[in-house]
């Protein structure tokens, strides 16, 4: 789960994903793709949805998306166009490429839609992106 500082959206992805998938089997983790939050934890906003929905953050910490990565993880899903972009030309190749998917694709499929960022905005930006991110991990768990 890839976004811009990897506090506000992909930590509230990963919480919402590890939640519904079986930690045995699937390893969900998040990163961002700049580097100002490093070593941060989640945006207390974020923090706040997810506990309302029972959801633990505290645990997670910032950090920046590497090239490495691609061959760590079978699916990367970025939350915006600029993050898809980043990420994408970071891959070396088509398979590494074809890792990388827009994560509202699993709402509205290829409308290659956007999570807003929630940073600059109100709490009930937070609600909205948890109500969509909540709806996309609920698709990728039924198929996985
Ligand atoms: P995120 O939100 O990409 O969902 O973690 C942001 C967090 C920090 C900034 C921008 C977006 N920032 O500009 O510091």
């Amino acid at each position: 789960m890839v976004c811009l500082g990897n506090i506000c959206r992909s930590p509230l992805a990963e919480g919402i994903m590890q939640s519904k998938v079986d930690k045995e089997h699937v390893f969900v983790d998040s990163a961002g793709t700049a580097a100002y939050h490093i070593g941060k934890l989640p945006d207390h906003r974020s923090i706040d949805v997810a506990k309302k929905y029972g959801i633990d953050l505290i645990n997670q910490r910032a950090r920046k998306f590497t090239e490495k990565d691609f061959a760590k993880f079978d699916i990367i899903y970025a939350m915006d166009e600029h993050n898809y972009q980043n990420i994408l030309s970071l891959a070396k190749n088509k398979i590494e490429a074809k890792k990388v998917k827009m994560i509202l694709n699993e709402i509205t499929p290829q409308q290659n839609l956007s999570v807003p960022d929630p940073y600059y905005g109100g709490d009930d930006g937070f609600e909205n992106v948890y109500q969509m991110l909540n709806e996309a991990c609920d698709n990728i768990a039924k198929r996985i």
